[in-house]
């Protein structure tokens, strides 16, 4: 399966991607990594791993669908068969959104539905709830919505700061993104009204 993975920021979901397929026998390649920051970290471990890189800055855009329409171009020049948000910061108009529809993916780190939006460790914390996690989900128009494909729970700690939480909660990130890219490439992740079924029960 060729992916493109989109980014804005340091990329150790992307590492963990570009880890996974190094590895023999992984049934996905990553084809392009598209950044929109120019000085984000995560260029730099597309470049390490020789995957092309392509900035699109959106500041450079005066509006979104000239940004989106530079994407999408991309995506198609590198035969992209799934996009993979991985810490991309840029709403998606619902006409990008929907040309992806089942074929594009992101990694949030809550619980969906709870948490939606930016602060999220934060905000658990500030609610006193016992449980942080992660999801990956097919995307839909409305932020962080859509199917599940996956989900980690991840107890939260008296001693927690958001800091604290957040790293726990990217090492379990780490591990998931590539093994939800698995199932995909392995054609076992079907979108059932607005749900996802997985065909075998081996997560
Ligand atoms: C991750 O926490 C991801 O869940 C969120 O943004 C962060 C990206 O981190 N959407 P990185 O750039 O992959 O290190």
């Amino acid at each position: 399966l060729k992916l493109g993975v989109l980014i804005s920021g340091s990329g150790t979901n992307l590492q963990a991607l570009i880890d996974a397929a190094a590895q023999g026998d992984y049934p996905a390649e990553i084809n392009v990594v598209i950044c929109n920051r120019p000085n984000a970290g995560g260029i730099e471990r597309a470049k390490k791993a020789g995957i092309p890189v392509a900035v699109i800055d959106h500041t450079e855009y005066e509006i979104r669908e000239k940004f989106e329409a530079a994407l999408q171009e991309c995506l198609m020049e590198h035969g992209v068969q799934l996009v993979c948000l991985a810490g991309f910061m840029r709403i998606l108009n619902a006409d990008f959104v929907n040309k992806w529809r089942d074929r594009m993916i992101n990694i949030h780190p809550s619980l969906l539905p709870a948490y939606k939006g930016l602060h999220t460790h934060a905000r658990a914390l500030e609610d006193g709830v016992r449980f942080a996690g992660c999801t990956i989900h097919f995307v839909r128009p409305e932020m962080d919505n859509g199917p599940i494909i996956m989900q980690a729970a991840i107890p939260i700690l008296p001693v927690d700061t958001p800091e604290s939480l957040a790293a726990r909660t990217l090492t379990f990130e780490h591990q998931m993104y590539p093994a939800a890219v698995r199932l995909i490439a392995e054609g076992k992740v079907r979108v059932s009204g607005h749900k996802v079924v997985i065909k075998e029960a081996d997560i």
